[in-house]
């Protein structure tokens, strides 16, 4: 789809571990309608980048500019509050709360008009929620956690989602389902999405645009499919993965 105007600008970010800088610098940018993706090697600083567009931990320097407003010395509750969601790395879904409770606590006191609507929203998008909508979070597989955590931020209505390796410990043809499902998000109702990934070749496929991060830098950028067929990226990141 057509993208639109800027949605998401990470100017200059560093972000440091007590003396240990884990972002070195970094350039971002989210138009509104794209699905982006940053992909890189474990350690690289993926998740870093997604606390840090968060507001934990906040950027020593540079600037993070959201849909017009300067958000880098937000708090994140207040970061929340502009409707930007994560599902972070690990799912972190609530495993003693059922699934329908754990959907209610991603809908935010102003979006409760909404939710019976974006429950069923989210179950048709994911029937297997629906059949489990009454089950503790935590009985359930890897692949309906993950489901169960992007619909638990899908809940706040976001204008950025922002996933932290979706596909993490899943089997492929559920990393499918999940890649289809955000990719018709996407297409049917403009969904903004950056996506932090491991899966190269998943994401690559997926996204518009997609920056590759290495040790806390971005070293490359492109569309999905220059990407995809870059050498380099190819065979640091796509060699002997599914290709
Ligand atoms: N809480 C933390 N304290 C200290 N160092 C951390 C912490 N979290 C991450 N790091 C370090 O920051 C770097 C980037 O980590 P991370 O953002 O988790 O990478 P990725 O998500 O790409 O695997 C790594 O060197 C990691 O060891
Ligand atoms: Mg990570």
């Amino acid at each position: 789809m057509a993208a639109g105007e800027q949605l998401l600008k990470v100017q200059g970010v560093e972000t440091y571990y007590g003396n240990i800088r884990a972002l070195a610098g970094i350039d971002v940018e989210v138009k509104k309608g794209e699905i982006v993706s940053l992909i890189g090697a474990n350690g690289a600083g993926k998740s870093t980048l997604m606390m840090t567009i968060c507001g934990s931990p906040q950027a020593r320097t540079g600037s993070i500019i959201f849909d017009g407003q300067d958000i880098t010395r937000l708090p994140t509750h207040e970061i929340a509050r502009l409707r930007i969601a994560q599902s972070p790395e690990g799912r972190r879904i609530f495993p003693r709360m059922t699934v329908l409770e754990n959907l209610q606590m991603g809908a935010g006191l102003d979006n409760l008009k909404y939710f019976n609507e974006d429950v069923e929203k989210i179950f048709t998008m994911f029937p297997r929620l629906k059949e489990r909508q009454s089950q503790r979070g935590g009985t359930l597989s890897g692949g309906e956690q993950q489901m169960l955590s992007i619909g638990r931020a899908l809940m706040a209505r976001p204008k950025l989602l922002l996933l932290d390796e979706p596909s993490l410990g899943l089997a492929p043809l559920i990393v499918k389902g999940i890649f289809e499902a955000i990719k018709v998000l996407n297409e049917k109702e403009g969904l903004t999405v950056f996506l932090v990934e491991q899966n190269a070749f998943a994401a690559l496929k997926l996204s518009h645009r997609a920056y590759v991060l290495v040790n806390g830098k971005v070293t490359m950028s492109g569309s999905g499919k220059e990407l995809l067929a870059n050498p380099e990226v190819r065979a640091a990141y796509l060699e002997g993965g599914r290709h």
